[in-house]
Order: structure tokens, then C-alpha cells, then sequence
């Protein structure tokens, strides 16, 4: 099947599924799930009832779409998202995306666990992404452009809306939620980066390290929506904690942390002007 034909076809089964029509896509990352229990009036749909849609391998990721209301906004949030390191393909792991754009959805938060590299970056800060570094990303884009979508060669300086970083660095004020903004840099996985290359990074830009959200913020970009990205630092990057890394201190800190992220995410989704 035509790549074109499989987003229609996933994007189908979505409309005929939910009732409303979602302004915003939220995209929730390693246990970060729990903002999900956030949505009024929740309807929920199985990724094994959509098709295309991969099943999800990862703990922490639940692999569903639940549309509902928070602070009176229509959204449609993904609880578990597809990686490149779980084997699927880059166009599977942007699918949601491009099922988002056709479902007429202009506006995409996408929420990631990520190492922390800056120094001043502990376990809990919570960064607004300002910018990324693909270039361990195999580009989703590889292959004929979907000219209905945007153009063969898209620009990048905004891939992260400039007026939503905007209104999460006001709203985490008012809400009195401590954010810092930074690079976030993309690694494949499922690995976890050695050390040099954490500090190979640093060097080049990178405030923030993961295996997920670049893939997704680059086909956004290119269907010409607009993006907000926040990382939950869980960890201090390879080579700059005291211990080794692994998923449960991932998943335990995201889980502490939880609160700030939901009270931060609602107050952006309340204090957000939708065109
Ligand atoms: N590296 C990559 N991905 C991650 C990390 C990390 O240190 N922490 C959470 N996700």
C-alpha cells in the first residue's frame, strides 16, 4: 500500500472513532502518561484497533489515543508513542503526525524523558525545547515528499514555534513551575549514549539528550503545524551522574515530577489563544 493510503486509512478509522474536533495533539512521553487522567470527558481508542497503528513495547508507554477536553480545548492525546529503536520504520513513527495534519490539527505539545546535560540540568528539571539536533535522525522525510503536506525541502528555524515557547515560559511563571529552555539532541537507541558522546554533544549545542520527539517535531514542521516540546530531565546524561543508567530511574523520576509537568501543561492549554 501507497504510504498516502495507509495515513488515509489510519486517519479514517480516527474520524469515524471520535466525536470532537481535536485543536490540539499531545504526545506523552516515558511516564509521563499520567497526564492523560487530565482529560474530561475521555474517549479512548486502542492502537490495535487503528490501523497501521504498531502496538507499544515499552513500559510506560500504554498505546492508546484518548480525545476529550482540558481547560475547555478539544485535544487528542497519544499515550505511548512509536521509536525507531523498537524497529519501526521512520514514516511509522511520524504516521501519528501525519494522521494528526489530516485530521485538520494545527497545534502538536510533544512531551519526552530525557538526559540532562547542562550542568545546572538534575533530575526534574523540566526544559522547553528551543531548538534540536537531528543528526543521528534518519530523516522522516526520506523519500517522495508528500507534496500535499509541504514541500521536498522544508525549512527548520522554526521547528519549535517561537510564540509557544513564548506562552509556556509565561505560563510556567503564573503557575510558579521552575522551567529552564534548551537543545534537545536526538540519539537512536535503544541504547543509552556512551559518555563521549554525551560530551561530544554538549560541545555542539545540546542541552538534552533522547530517543524520541525530533522525528516527529521534523514531520510537523513539514505539514505546518506548530510545536511545542518539553523534556522532563530524568536523569543526568552518560558520564555526568554518579550511577549507570536505567529505564526505572527514568520511570521513577518522571513519576515524581509528574505534578509540575500536568499543572505546567494545563495552564499552557488554558492560557492558549488557538487560531
Ligand atoms: N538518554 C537518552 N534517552 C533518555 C535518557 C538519556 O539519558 N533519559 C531518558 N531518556
Amino acid at each position: 500500500m501507497k504510504y498516502i493510503d495507509i495515513i488515509n486509512e489510519s486517519t479514517q478509522s480516527i474520524a469515524d472513532f471520535i466525536e470532537i474536533k481535536p485543536d490540539i495533539a499531545i504526545i506523552l512521553g516515558s511516564g509521563l502518561g499520567p497526564l492523560a487522567n487530565e482529560i474530561e470527558n475521555p474517549k479512548e481508542i486502542s492502537y490495535t484497533d487503528i490501523p497501521n497503528f504498531p502496538p507499544s513495547t515499552i513500559p510506560g508507554h500504554e498505546g492508546k489515543l484518548i480525545t476529550g477536553t482540558i481547560e475547555g480545548k478539544n485535544v487528542i492525546a497519544m499515550k505511548g508513542r512509536f521509536h525507531y529503536y523498537e524497529g519501526h520504520e521512520m514514516d511509522i513513527v511520524t504516521l501519528p503526525i501525519r494522521v494528526f495534519s489530516k485530521l485538520g490539527i494545527k497545534n502538536l505539545i510533544v512531551t519526552n524523558a530525557a538526559g540532562g546535560i547542562r550542568d545546572s540540568f538534575n533530575p526534574g528539571t523540566i526544559m522547553i525545547i528551543n531548538d534540536q539536533i537531528s543528526l543521528f535522525c534518519p530523516s522522516p522525510l526520506r523519500g517522495p515528499n508528500l507534496d500535499e503536506f509541504g514541500p521536498r525541502f522544508k525549512d527548520m528555524t522554526e521547528v519549535y514555534s517561537n510564540n509557544l515557547i513564548t506562552l509556556a515560559n509565561e505560563s510556567a511563571k503564573k503557575v510558579g513551575v521552575e522551567v529552564e529552555n534548551g537543545v534537545y539532541s536526538y540519539f537512536r537507541g535503544p541504547q543509552f549514549e556512551s559518555p563521549v558522546e554525551v560530551r561530544a554533544i554538549r560541545t555542539l549545542g545540546g542541552d538534552a539528550t533522547g530517543m524520541s520527539t525530533v522525528p516527529e517535531a521534523i514531520v510537523a514542521r513539514h505539514c505546518g503545524m506548530s510545536t511545542l516540546g518539553i523534556s522532563l530531565i530524568t536523569n543526568k546524561a552518560a558520564g555526568l551522574g554518579a550511577n549507570q543508567l536505567n529505564h526505572n530511574e527514568v520511570m521513577e523520576t518522571a513519576g515524581h515530577s509528574e505534578k509540575n509537568m500536568i499543572l505546567l501543561v494545563k495552564k499552557i492549554i488554558k492560557d492558549w489563544n488557538l487560531q
